[in-house]
């Protein structure tokens, strides 16, 4: 016999036994359990353990980015390149001299290479934006930097430390 229908015989007694038969239940239990994690949804990122404190304020500065993003994206749509220069320069190389020493310090070197390449992208696409003032141009300068957005977050995540 196998394990399901063993489940399905038990719960078939207990539902003899007892009033109301929690057989159906048991089955669907019994499925979840054994049903593996697909291939697919396992995470292959490099995991990065902060402390609570420290991980709030990467996360806090990632939701600056996105914020910082949006705000170049709008200057693009509506012909506005001096809103592209003002939405990119706060999330510029100054963000890193921000960071506390010791935060750096647990940060990996390939983590802090990829942030220092995002922040120097977001200073030069203020500047260009300023000099320049070609959409076309900022719009290829947000692909490059979109995708070390992209490049980091395959390759790590952070966790709380457990304390
Ligand atoms: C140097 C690496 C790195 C770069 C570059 C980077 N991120 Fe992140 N980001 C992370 C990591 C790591 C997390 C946490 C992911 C996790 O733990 O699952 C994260 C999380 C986030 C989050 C979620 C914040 C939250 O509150 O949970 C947002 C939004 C985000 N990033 C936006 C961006 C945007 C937009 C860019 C590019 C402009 C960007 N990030 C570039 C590493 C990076």
């Amino acid at each position: 016999m196998t394990n399901r229908s063993n489940y399905l015989a038990c719960g078939a007694l207990l539902a003899l036994l007892a009033a109301p038969a929690p057989a159906q239940e048991m089955d669907m239990k019994h499925e979840m359990a054994a049903s593996p994690v697909p291939a697919a949804a396992k995470d292959l990122r490099t995991v990065i353990v902060l402390t609570a404190a420290e991980r709030a304020v990467v996360l806090q500065e990632m939701r600056d980015m996105l914020g910082g993003t949006q705000a170049v994206v709008a200057g693009l749509a509506n012909d506005d390149m001096k809103a592209v220069a003002s939405g990119a320069r706060p999330q510029g190389m100054h963000v890193m001299h921000g960071v506390p020493a010791s935060l750096r310090a647990r940060l990996p070197m390939g983590f802090k290479q990829m942030g220092m390449a995002m922040h120097t992208d977001f200073d030069q696409i203020a500047l260009d934006a300023e000099s320049l003032g070609d959409p076309r141009h900022t719009l290829k300068q947000m692909d490059a930097l979109l995708q070390k957005c992209v490049a980091c977050h395959s390759t790590y995540r952070i966790d709380p430390a457990v304390k």
